[in-house]
């Protein structure tokens, strides 16, 4: 039992990017070096999945551009001899094979897995949130497949977060059935702190039975009026083993200005070639 496919909804208006995101898509946006998307499919094939299927919307043209061929810079780069580049630009047009299918209106996370129903029909498969990134020895969804194998089963990615982060999150309860393994029977999506089944927090990657998607097709809107990925996961566990998993690495939170910034300038501190100037620029010295 392989997980082949995986999921990348990224149809979302990027508000809290405005107004950068009026023209750009937010996963376009740079993480050091790249696009910040290109992690996220990095994961998935490094976790073995063979089909990227993004679930895009209006004014993302810049994600299917960037996976895609691009031969007048292509052919400018090599009459200029600059041929690391164009090796490096080929590379990511050949490095995943990408599905795009549109979800016409912003109606939820939910919502935007069903939209890929007629790509993954029939079969697990995985599903990435690329504004959650994940840097660590092993990928997590590579993590998730590899519980999914032994287990079966669907499995999701947590993390224990703190009271005032519980209400930003889909929250998970279960039972510890080995360390770090939870097998969960219930969860709610961003609950008050009072309300918070535990302090478990949904993190954004999922390997999804074929299962969930009657059950999305029944779902009604829940919190913040949209139909969520976490109520259809919250009536799945009724009939199927749904694992979590406390995944292991260093994760940031990419999808607000702060998180953004600050894993722009983590991640450059890890950088031989831009440490020290992060270094120079932050202490003035
Ligand atoms: C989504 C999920 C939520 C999860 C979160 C992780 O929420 O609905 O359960 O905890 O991603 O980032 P969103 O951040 O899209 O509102």
């Amino acid at each position: 039992m392989t997980v082949k496919k995986c999921l990348f909804p990224v149809a979302g208006l990027g508000t809290r990017f405005l107004p950068v995101t009026k023209e750009l898509a937010k996963e376009m946006l740079p993480l050091v070096n790249r696009p910040i998307i290109s992690y996220g499919v990095e994961e998935a094939l490094a976790s073995g999945c063979e089909n990227i299927v993004m679930i895009t919307g209006r004014a993302k043209h810049s994600i299917e551009n960037y996976f895609d061929r691009s031969f007048e810079l292509e052919d400018i780069l090599k009459k200029r001899g600059k041929l690391e580049l164009y090796y490096k630009m080929i590379h990511i047009s050949e490095m995943a094979d990408v599905i795009y299918i549109r979800q016409h209106e912003p109606l939820g996370l939910g919502h935007a897995v069903l939209c890929g129903e007629p790509v993954c029909k029939g079969e697990y498969f995985g599903v990435i949130l690329p504004d959650d990134v994940f840097v660590g020895a092993e990928p997590v969804l590579s993590q998730l497949v590899k519980v999914h194998e032994r287990l079966g089963g669907s499995v999701i990615a947590l993390e224990r977060v703190s009271d005032e982060d519980v209400s930003r999150y889909g929250i998970a309860s279960g039972e510890e059935v080995e360390p770090g393994i939870f097998k969960l029977d219930g969860m709610v999506e961003k609950p008050k702190l009072a309300d918070a089944p535990s302090h478990y927090a949904i993190m954004g990657r999922y390997v999804l039975s074929p299962e969930i998607v009657p059950l999305l097709h029944k779902q009604q809107a829940g919190a913040g009026g949209e139909i969520q990925l976490t109520d259809a996961i919250r009536e799945l566990v009724k009939s199927e083993p749904v694992w979590g998993v406390v995944y292991q690495g260093r994760r940031f939170d990419c999808g607000t200005q702060k998180g953004w910034l600050s894993a722009n300038i983590q991640l450059a501190l890890e950088d031989e070639e831009l440490r020290d100037v992060v270094i120079r620029i932050v202490t003035g010295k």
